[in-house]
């Protein structure tokens, strides 16, 4: 159902006005407009401008009014990297942990990812699709309007293809948009050890075929690392994923630098992702390449390691993104205020550009920034109300979301007095 909404009187309206990535110096001009108003007419934006020219030339008699008087009013948030679809949690590691175990240590013993696809494995498909509505739930508080979810917590046909199914269920059924990204190379099952290379081929010959063929992913992912599949095993998979019509995103130098940014610019990824160890040669490769950086700071906090190098790879004019790669190991966090203050004092990233990487910057990193992640005419009509009177209260609020409403293709799904509204 798509809704016909007016937001006027907005104190900042914060357009973040573009339909492609915006690169380096780019990301700090949000385009605001003081006492701004948008019109959404049947799901799409069909007016932008100060709140007395935008009622001059629009008759809005019938619609729904929101008076954002000393409010923000922003695009939707776009979570542009997570692995929302699992069952089971990870608490116990948590402690371990801080007890000193790292993490690829628990994975190594059978833990980890391992421990979310024994329990991914089990649960059906009802009670998948119950847990990640309400995650789905959660997101949507924090004013995100598009998520980009990954399977990878199946590691066999059908699992993955569970994974894939629940949220294509999921994006019929809740507001929150859902991009499909396939990520059966996430992990060696046990049944597999040793043998990597014939795991790749079960998942190009076999996996990925049905994948692509019942249309259930627009993305393929691989954990490009160091005793996970090899830069080698990561090109091969992703070549087949490109034939087969699959756009490009890697788990890339996470935890350590093996060159995953170096492959993620000579494939034509889209985006690649963490970063936290890559190198000079392959950020500049994939500034010129337009390989959108996506940089994940919940994962650094929580895993305790060095963060990416946001400020240098915004220099080196890079299109940033950030997301919060939510899944229950390495972060267990859909809190896009947490990311924001994260990358704001951690990785040097100004607020102006964390503001462009959470909006227009994360639908370029999932290839939609012609569709989502501004407020434009012609855009879908997707917009959050603050709160608070400015963009910079985002971070500002520590840990704390200031989302007092979530318009999605121009209905009010969410409202912070009312919880939710649908
Ligand atoms: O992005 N690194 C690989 N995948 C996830 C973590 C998955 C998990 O621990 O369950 C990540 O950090
Ligand atoms: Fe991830």
């Amino acid at each position: 159902m798509k809704g016909s909404i007016i937001i006027k009187n907005a104190s900042q309206l914060v357009t973040c006005s573009g339909f492609k990535a915006k690169q380096g110096k780019a990301m700090s001009d949000l385009c605001t407009i003081d006492d701004g108003a948008v019109v959404i007419e049947d799901g799409v934006i069909t007016a932008v401008g100060k709140t007395g020219e935008v009622l001059a030339r629009f008759d809005v008699t019938g619609f729904e009014t929101i008076d954002a008087t000393g409010k923000a009013v922003l695009p939707g948030f776009i979570d542009s990297h997570t692995h929302f679809v699992f069952a089971g949690y990870r608490a116990e590691e948590f402690s371990w942990r801080l007890s000193g175990e790292s993490y690829m240590e628990i994975m190594n013993r059978g833990g980890g990812i391992f421990n979310t696809v024994r329990a991914t494995r089990e649960a059906s498909r009802e009670e998948l699709v119950k847990l990640c509505r309400k995650r789905l739930d959660s997101m949507l508080s924090f004013g995100v309007t598009t998520v980009e979810g990954k399977s990878g917590y199946g590691l066999d046909e059908k699992t993955e293809i569970k994974q894939l199914e629940v949220m294509e269920e999921l994006d019929n059924i809740h507001p929150v948009d859902i991009v499909r990204t396939f990520l059966g190379a996430h992990a060696v099952p046990d049944n597999f050890k040793g043998r990597e290379d014939e795991f790749i081929d079960y998942m190009t010959d076999n996996v990925m075929p049905q994948v692509a063929h019942k249309n259930l992913a627009e993305f393929c992912d691989v954990f490009c690392e160091k005793g996970v599949f090899s830069l080698e095993q990561s090109k091969r998979l992703l070549l087949k994923a490109k034939e087969l019509g699959f756009k490009l995103k890697i788990h890339a130098d996470e935890i350590s630098p093996l060159g995953g940014a170096e492959l993620a610019a000579e494939l034509g990824a889209v985006s690649a992702d963490h970063l936290l160890h890559a190198s000079d040669k392959g950020i500049s490769e994939m500034a010129k390449n337009g390989v959108v950086a996506t940089l994940l700071p919940g994962t650094a906090f929580s895993l305790k390691e060095p963060y990416a190098r946001g400020r240098y790879i915004i220099d080196q004019d890079c299109a940033v993104s950030l997301a919060t790669d939510l899944n229950p190991g390495s972060c267990f966090s859909e809190s896009i205020p947490l990311i924001s203050v994260l990358a704001t004092l951690y990785m040097d990233i100004t607020i102006e550009e964390a503001v462009t990487a959470l909006t227009i910057n994360g639908a370029a990193a999932l290839d939609r920034a012609d569709r989502i992640g501004s407020i434009d005419v012609g855009k879908t009509g997707d917009a959050i109300v603050l709160e608070f009177p400015s963009y910079k209260y985002i971070p500002y609020h520590i840990g704390v979301s200031c989302v007092e409403k979530v318009i999605k293709n121009g209905n009010l799904v969410f409202d912070k007095g009312n919880k939710i509204n649908r």
